[in-house]
């Protein structure tokens, strides 16, 4: 057998498994990074509530009332059944039942829930999954504000939401999704490509959330947000 041959092959073959070691290495922490920041998301948010006095503050007259979730809770109407998605601590449950609305906060972390419950315990509460959830009774307004989107970290978590979301309103009744925009500035616009989480989104990017469900979406651009209002 011709040495040289054989010797090139051999070359080549440790070549190509070295390289496919280290392309695997690289996939395996890219992995282990982006599930270890997946559960943590809730732990951060946790913290900065705890650190900022002011959070509730965000809710009271004085404060900017140009900011969209703002916005976006000035067009709920008084007395009607909202389930605010991803409640957390109670920011908008607390304004929703100063309403006289009938609220369901609904959020998977047990100490959002307690916090939530005690800055507003007039309103319902479940400790879960807003991708997952059910409801036999039926809403008027389902709200997923301050970018609670971003939470969820793939396609196929937002699309269940949204179809569950269709499910779980009453007919006329309104999903509305604050979220940051992909194309607001250049800082959003790099993070939605390095960021596996896709924090910023396109319109067409949102399009496709919805497709074929029966929802009729307006996306409205403020700022750096979309408010997306989808009626059922
Ligand atoms: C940015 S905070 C917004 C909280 C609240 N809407 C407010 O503005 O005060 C997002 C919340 O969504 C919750 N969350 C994230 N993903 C969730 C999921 N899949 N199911 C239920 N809650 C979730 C987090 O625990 C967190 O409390």
């Amino acid at each position: 057998m011709d040495f040289p041959f054989v010797y090139s092959k051999l070359i080549n073959f440790i070549n190509i498994t070295l390289i496919q070691d280290i392309y695997l290495k690289m996939k395996l922490k890219s992995l282990i990074s982006t599930l270890k920041s997946n559960f943590s998301t809730t732990d951060k948010w946790t913290k900065s509530w705890e650190e900022n006095q002011d959070y509730m503050g965000f809710m009271q007259e004085s404060y900017d009332d140009t900011d969209p979730n703002r916005l976006a809770l000035g067009l709920i109407k008084p007395k009607t059944q909202i389930l605010s998605a991803g409640c957390g601590p109670g920011r908008e449950v607390k304004f929703l039942v100063n309403l006289e609305c009938d609220v369901l906060g609904i959020d998977h972390s047990e100490k959002m829930i307690e916090l939530s419950q005690k800055n507003e315990p007039k309103a319902k509460y479940i400790v879960g999954s807003i991708v997952n959830f059910k409801s036999n009774d039926k809403f008027d307004y389902i709200l997923c504000l301050y970018n609670t989107m971003n939470y969820l970290h793939n396609f196929k978590a937002r699309r269940k939401f949204i179809e569950n979301s269709y499910n779980n309103l009453k007919q006329g009744g309104k999903l509305i999704i604050i979220t940051k925009h992909k194309f607001s500035h250049l800082g959003a616009f790099l993070r939605s490509i390095i960021s596996n989480k896709n924090f910023c989104y396109s319109p067409k990017q949102i399009d496709r959330w919805f497709k074929d469900l029966g929802f009729k979406v307006k996306k409205t651009k403020i700022g750096d947000e979309i408010l997306i209002i989808a009626e059922k």
